[in-house]
């Protein structure tokens, strides 16, 4: 079983570190930068900590402003694999657009890559949502949800027979004609790598709750997320599936909840790169349904802060509090993000994490 499909800790993983800015669109100069130099020291970082999983953004053109905010971006699969062969117990997603990636390639380089990591890979499927992004790839993004999930089904379906099957096969579809296809090495164990969606749709989340193991939505209102994730898993059990729901939260943790907060207004106020943050509401609300349309005004501050993500600030029992609330609403883990993730996750490491151990949320390491 894979380690990260397996565990009964409350998962935590981080997210967006190979793209410039990671999740904080700040003008501030210590804003972070998407070097591979960062990358390696954040992942040996987390591996060393035992942190579960680091999740990419797959990315090809910045959101503007003063910073172009994620206009300098590693490519998920190869970045993915350098961490992999660099590190030894975490699972590293790639993010993969469907409509820029043909799907016998990805399962390939997927199979390469579980068999790199000896079953540590893991694929985050992106249906398609940002126009302008399609736009720079010649590619045209369907209007309609429907038809872009229909295409992912296929698509992944696709990527699962060639994971599965020992003898060549045709396929004959709506959107994809194959002869004679395989592909070897099959996934490591020849269990599937862990797959993640975040969908927002009605569409996307059948889709999600069909296909993935984790589906990531927004956690803007607690109250509103209990219910949410136990519709989303009973929507998966219906499907004779379990399917378990997580969240990503920004977390600025230090000595005193005044610093965190002073912090905080520093670089998500006084500093944003309110440009590139309102292009990126603006793409997000124009072809997307992952955030609530209704919660905007809030959603404008956690965007500057956070890319949305839930707000984890505070002293160390503060930003545990937090978490422990996000897993009584039902989540199983969060992506962390932070303004400058190598400088300041060894204080959350040593600070947070023994509390969240304490409480029983993860086994210690
Ligand atoms: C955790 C997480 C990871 C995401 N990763 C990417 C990504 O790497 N690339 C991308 O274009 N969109 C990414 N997205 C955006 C979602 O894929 C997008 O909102 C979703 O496809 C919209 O689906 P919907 O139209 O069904 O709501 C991510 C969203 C979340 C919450």
């Amino acid at each position: 079983m894979r380690a990260i499909l397996g565990t009964k800790d409350f998962v935590l993983g981080t997210f967006a570190s190979n793209c410039s800015g990671g999740m904080t669109p700040t003008l501030l100069p210590e804003r972070w930068a998407s070097s591979w130099e960062n990358n390696e020291k954040l992942g040996l970082l987390l591996d060393e900590a035992g942190i579960d999983f680091m999740l990419p953004i797959a990315r090809w053109i910045g959101y503007g402003g003063e910073t172009d905010f994620h206009g300098q971006v590693l490519e998920t699969m190869t970045w993915a694999t350098a961490l992999l062969a660099k590190t030894k117990r975490l699972t590293v997603f790639a993010t993969i657009h469907v409509a820029a990636n043909h799907p016998v390639v990805v399962a390939k380089q997927m199979a390469s890559l579980d068999e790199i990591s000896r079953g540590r890979a893991g694929l985050n499927i992106v249906a398609g949502w940002n126009k302008p992004e399609y736009e720079a790839l010649g590619l045209t993004l369907p209007p309609d949800h429907p038809t872009r999930y229909r295409y992912a089904q296929e698509w992944f379906d696709i990527v699962e027979k060639i994971w599965t099957s020992e003898t060549p096969f045709d396929w004959d579809g709506e959107f994809f004609k194959l002869k004679g296809c395989y592909g070897k090495p099959l996934p490591w164990n020849r269990e599937r790598p862990p797959i993640i969606n975040a969908a927002g749709s009605g569409e996307g989340r059948e889709f999600a709750t069909r296909n993935a193991d984790f589906l990531f939505t927004p956690a803007i209102d607690l109250s509103r997320s209990k219910a949410e994730v136990q519709e989303l898993k009973g929507q998966a059990r219906n499907v004779g599936r379990n399917v378990d729901v997580l969240t990503f939260s920004h977390v600025v943790c230090r000595p005193t909840e005044q610093e965190a907060r002073d912090y905080w207004t520093h670089f998500a106020d006084k500093n944003a790169d309110w440009v590139a943050v309102d292009n990126l509401i603006a793409l997000q609300f124009a072809n997307a349904q992952s955030f609530p349309h209704d919660l905007m005004a809030l959603i404008r501050d956690r965007f500057a802060a956070g890319h949305g993500g839930f707000p984890l600030v505070g002293t160390p029992t503060q930003v545990a509090d937090g978490i422990s609330a996000l897993h009584e609403a039902g989540f199983k883990g969060t992506t962390l993000s932070f303004v400058d993730y190598v400088k300041e996750f060894p204080y959350f490491r040593d600070e947070v994490l023994p509390l969240l151990e304490a409480r029983g949320l993860r086994a210690a390491r």
